[in-house]
């Protein structure tokens, strides 16, 4: 699809999303991290603007440039991205969960570097909140469309979180392919919402970005 094909679907809404990974400190040299690039989130945030939209962007550590248009705020860690999220969330129409939040953080984030000692590392991870999730949750919420990145059963697994999650749509892709996802400049997408769905076809994130915000503005539309 061509940028002028999104010209006003999303004129004057306000658009929240995330993107890029999380990084989770172990020490003020070490953390744990995931290997999201950011490149779906950031062409998606620059297609909801060609779209109209008013676009916040909570951004995890990413070597991108703005996209023209959009408010960035940028994060470290999966608190961090929980916080901004929600100051940010009040008046939102749409939010976008596309960031590659980590799981779980160290339980215990030391201040000082750990030196080396013995044979073996345990290192206690706790879990995070999941911002999707508690997006979803809340009485007042905007439409929500979180992303879901499986290595199989795609499907069954997207559907199940957005089911369990409460989404009105997941965009899922199969991470782990040569030329697929996380890394990569191509992508594919499988996307459902409640009663439908519809694959992208393998292209270029602008291109599969274009028509996923395409998706989207049509089920706000028709919400
Ligand atoms: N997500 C989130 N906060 C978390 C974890 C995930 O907001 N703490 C969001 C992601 O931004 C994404 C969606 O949840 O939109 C799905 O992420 P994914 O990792 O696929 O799902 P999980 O629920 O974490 O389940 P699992 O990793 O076990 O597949
Ligand atoms: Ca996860």
């Amino acid at each position: 699809p061509e940028l002028q094909d999104l010209a006003g679907k999303l004129a004057g809404a306000r658009v929240l999303m995330t993107a890029g990974p999380t990084l989770e400190d172990i020490d003020p040299v070490r953390y744990v991290g995931n290997r999201s690039s950011g490149k779906m989130g950031f062409a998606l945030a620059a297609a909801a603007v060609a779209a109209g939209a008013e676009v916040t962007l909570v951004a995890g550590p990413v070597q991108l440039a703005t996209p023209a248009g959009v408010r960035r705020l940028d994060v470290r860690s999966a608190l961090e991205m929980h916080q901004a999220v929600f100051r940010e969330l009040p008046g939102q129409d749409i939010y976008i969960g596309a960031a590659a939040v980590a799981d779980y953080r160290p339980a215990e984030p030391m201040n000082c570097k750990r030196k080396k000692s013995g044979d073996e590392w345990q290192l206690r991870l706790t879990l995070n909140p999941d911002i999707l999730a508690d997006v979803a949750a809340r009485d007042d919420r905007p439409f929500v469309v979180g992303f879901a990145a499986e290595t199989n059963d795609v499907e069954k697994h997207a559907r199940d979180k957005l089911q369990r999650k409460r989404l009105d749509m997941i965009a899922a892709n199969q991470v782990g392919l040569p030329h697929c996802g996380f890394e990569s400049c191509d992508n594919a997408l499988s996307v459902f919402w409640p009663g439908g769905g519809e694959d992208i076809g393998l292209g270029d994130k602008q291109t599969v970005a274009r028509r996923l915000l395409q998706l989207i503005a049509e089920q706000w539309s028709a919400r």
